[in-house]
Parts: C-alpha cells; sequence; structure tokens
C-alpha cells in the first residue's frame, strides 16, 4: 500500500507584542521608510519573558492538532526546526512532547537555519511514506529576538518572533507533499553565524564583550545567494514531482525580505500575485515563517483544497530547500475537542510523571541502600 504524507492540522503563535518600525528608530539610526524600502517589514512580533522557543510552538502544535482532530497520544514524531532552541540540551521537541502530553512519540531539534521547517517537513513525509510512522508534528518555533544585538540597524530590523507547525499524517489517498529537495553550501557558512556558544567557542567574558552571542550576517552575500536559490530550488522541486510552474497555485516563500521574494518572481516568471507575502506583519521569524504564512494564506482563502503549492526557503549554513504537493486539508472530522482540555490533559500527564518518577526514586532509593 502507498503511504502518502498529508498535511491535515496547522497552527501558529506569535507574541502579543508588536514592534513596528518607528519603534525602532527611536532607538536606532534607522527610518521606517528605510526598512519598508529595503525590506517590506513593517513590524514585527517580539517575546516576553515568560514567552520562549517552547512555549511558542507548543501553542501552535496544539491549535494544529486540533484541526487535525488528534490527539497528543495518537502524535509519533515531533520535529521542532530552530534556530533559537531554549538549551542546546535537552531538545526543545522534548519540551513541547511534555507540554503537549505527546506521551508516544520521538521528539528531536533540527537545526538547518529557515530552512529548517521545509527540511523537518521532508523528514516527517519520508518517515510517513516508508511506513514507520502514521502521524508527525512539525514546528518551526524562534525566539530571534534574544540573539540579535538591538544596538545593530544591519541585522536587528529584519527578524521577529513566532511559531507555525503542522500535523502530518498517513493515508492511502493520494496527495500531501509530493516532492521535496534539500541543499547545503557550508562553504558559506561565515555569511550567516552565531560565532559563540557553542563547542567551537564556549560562552566566556571575551565572548560576552566582543558580542558574539549576537547574528552576525553579510546581508548583501545572503541577498544575492537568495535571490538565486530561491529560483532555483522552485525549479527542481517542480520538475521532481513532474509538474510546471503554471500547475502551481501559491508559492509560499521563505519571509525575509519583499525584494528577494519580487527577485524570485521575476526570474521564475511567475506573477508576484502567486506569492503569498505576509513579512510586514512579522518580519523574518526564521524557520517559523513558511509555517505562519501557509496559516494566514488559508484564513485568507489564498490555498484551498485541490491546490498544487510550494514552499521555498534558504538560511544561514548555507542551506535551502522547497517542497511540493497537493493541498488537501484535514481529514473529514465529526467533533473537534477544546484547546483547553489538551492543556489539561496535558498537564495533569506531566504532573502524574514527575510525581510517579519521584516515588519511583524513593522505592530504588530504599531498595539499594538497606
Ligand atoms: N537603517 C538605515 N540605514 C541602514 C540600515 C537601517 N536599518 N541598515 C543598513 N543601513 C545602511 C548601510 O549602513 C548602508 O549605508 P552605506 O551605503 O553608507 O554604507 C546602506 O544602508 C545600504 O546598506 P546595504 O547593506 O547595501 O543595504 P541592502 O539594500 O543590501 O539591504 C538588507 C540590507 C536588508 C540586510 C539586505 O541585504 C537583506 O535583506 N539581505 C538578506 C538578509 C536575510 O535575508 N537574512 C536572513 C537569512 S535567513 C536566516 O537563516 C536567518
Amino acid at each position: 500500500m502507498t503511504n502518502y504524507a498529508h498535511i491535515t492540522g496547522w497552527g501558529m503563535s506569535v507574541p502579543k507584542l508588536i514592534i513596528t518600525n518607528d519603534h525602532l528608530s527611536q532607538i536606532l539610526d534607522t527610518t521606517d521608510k528605510w526598512i519598508q524600502e529595503r525590506t517590506g517589514i513593517q513590524q514585527r512580533h517580539i517575546a516576553d519573558h515568560r514567552e520562549t522557543t517552547a512555549s511558542l510552538a507548543s501553542e501552535a502544535a496544539l491549535r494544529a492538532l486540533r484541526i487535525a482532530n488528534l490527539l497528543p497520544k495518537e502524535i509519533d514524531l515531533i520535529i521542532v526546526a530552530t534556530s533559537t532552541p531554549e538549551h542546546i540540551f535537552p531538545a526543545t521537541a522534548c519540551l513541547v512532547q511534555d507540554h503537549i502530553g505527546a506521551i508516544n512519540a520521538g521528539a528531536f531539534d533540527l537545526s538547518a537555519a529557515c530552512t529548517g521547517f521545509i527540511y523537518g517537513l521532508n523528514l516527517a513525509t519520508q518517515s510517513i511514506r516508508s511506513g514507520s510512522i502514521k502521524n508527525a508534528i512539525v514546528i518551526g518555533s524562534e525566539t530571534l529576538s534574544r540573539i540579535v544585538d538591538w544596538g545593530d540597524r544591519d541585522t536587528c530590523i529584519l527578524f521577529g518572533d513566532g511559531a507555525g507547525a503542522f500535523v502530518v499524517q498517513a493515508s492511502d489517498k493520494p496527495g500531501g507533499v509530493r516532492s521535496a529537495i534539500m541543499r547545503s553550501d557550508g562553504s558559506g557558512g561565515d555569511l550567516l553565524t552565531l560565532p559563540a556558544g557553542g563547542s567551537a567557542l564556549p560562552a566566556s567574558t571575551e565572548t560576552i564583550n566582543r558580542g558574539l552571542h549576537y547574528i552576525k550576517m553579510n546581508g548583501r552575500e545572503v541577498f544575492r545567494f537568495a535571490t538565486r536559490v530561491m529560483e532555483k530550488a522552485s525549479r527542481e522541486v517542480v520538475e521532481k514531482a513532474n509538474l510546471t510552474l503554471d500547475d502551481i497555485a501559491l508559492f509560499i516563500p521563505h519571509q525575509a525580505n519583499i525584494r528577494i521574494i519580487e527577485a524570485a518572481a521575476h526570474r521564475l516568471n511567475v506573477p508576484l500575485d502567486r506569492f503569498f507575502i505576509n513579512l510586514q506583519d512579522y518580519g523574518n521569524t526564521s524557520t517559523a515563517s513558511i509555517p505562519i504564512a501557509t496559516c494566514e494564506a488559508i484564513e485568507k482563502k489564498r490555498l484551498s483544497s485541490g491546490d498544487y503549492f510550494i514552499m521555498v526557503g534558504f538560511g544561514a549554513g548555507l542551506t535551502w530547500g522547497a517542497i511540493t504537493g497537493l493541498w488537501t486539508g484535514p481529514f473529514p472530522t465529526k467533533r473537534r475537542m477544546h484547546i483547553s482540555r489538551y492543556r489539561r490533559i496535558a498537564q495533569l500527564n506531566s504532573l502524574f510523571r514527575r510525581i510517579w518518577r519521584r516515588i519511583e526514586g524513593l522505592i530504588w532509593g530504599r531498595k539499594n541502600t538497606t
């Protein structure tokens, strides 16, 4: 039996706090006009101290589960694509697993910068197609505001925080993800990097004083690379699916810069109105940008059942990739559980496990000391 991988649930979560270009022009030598003309961005959402990569991811995942009408315990795999994980370990995906009560899921983080969501969706799809799992959640989640230098006008104006999630499910009905490509070129790794905090350059007073825990970027080179690969990846993925660019109802590109999207549209000879663009409201949310854009495209009825789509992205690494497929929407369902119920079940589950672990520890301690 052929397994197809359908996207049957989607959800997004962004912080409440909005920072406009005018706000930034009060703390930086910049203007709303410059930012809009060079990037298209008007505002971005920024996490407060309670909002984290895991909390945004969990909220987006619960919303996606609700649309798919799946119980958390039915999820086999959680992939969180992120460049701003909560810790080096444990994986943010494991925190999400606990927050949403996905008691039967494997969970791991994926690091491929802004292309991470495409990579994750492809890996989940392949696991479903091989028959090894039935249901997965793929999440892109970021709190980039925590790693940008708010004094660096070259970078801080670009980024925003948020999360987006897809539920991917097996089905014997044709549809869903149809082809994917994943590419990388590490020779350009220095063009976009967070230099310190890893094993090469652990945190020290010197790394802090030299500002090495912030994003460093060669904007012009990244721009040049991005316009080239957005076109290349779109052409390759369409060909691999035996489709043509004319078959594609909606292009959902990584939301980094309106000029990059315009250049890609021009090179592909596809009208810009077939590209979904919402970077004006969110800035570049890295791994979250494609799933957030997809959620809004559905809400605005730009993507409907029966439409072929392309998701295409690029990022640090350098990495780039694309996915194409036939949008089918959720499987038919009778009744959807309210999100607050999902949350309550997950909290009880987590509490029960923590208490049980303690009791087991006490019993084990007694046995081994007597
Ligand atoms: N406000 C005002 N002026 C500014 C600002 C600002 N915020 N930032 C830069 N400038 C100035 C520069 O100092 C420069 O001045 P100069 O000519 O006197 O030296 C001038 O504006 C032009 O600077 P450029 O860097 O040439 O501007 P450009 O048109 O290339 O736009 C930008 C810069 C927006 C960063 C663009 O290069 C870009 O979008 N690059 C891609 C970045 C990207 O997508 N990164 C994310 C990758 S995905 C991921 O993995 C996270």
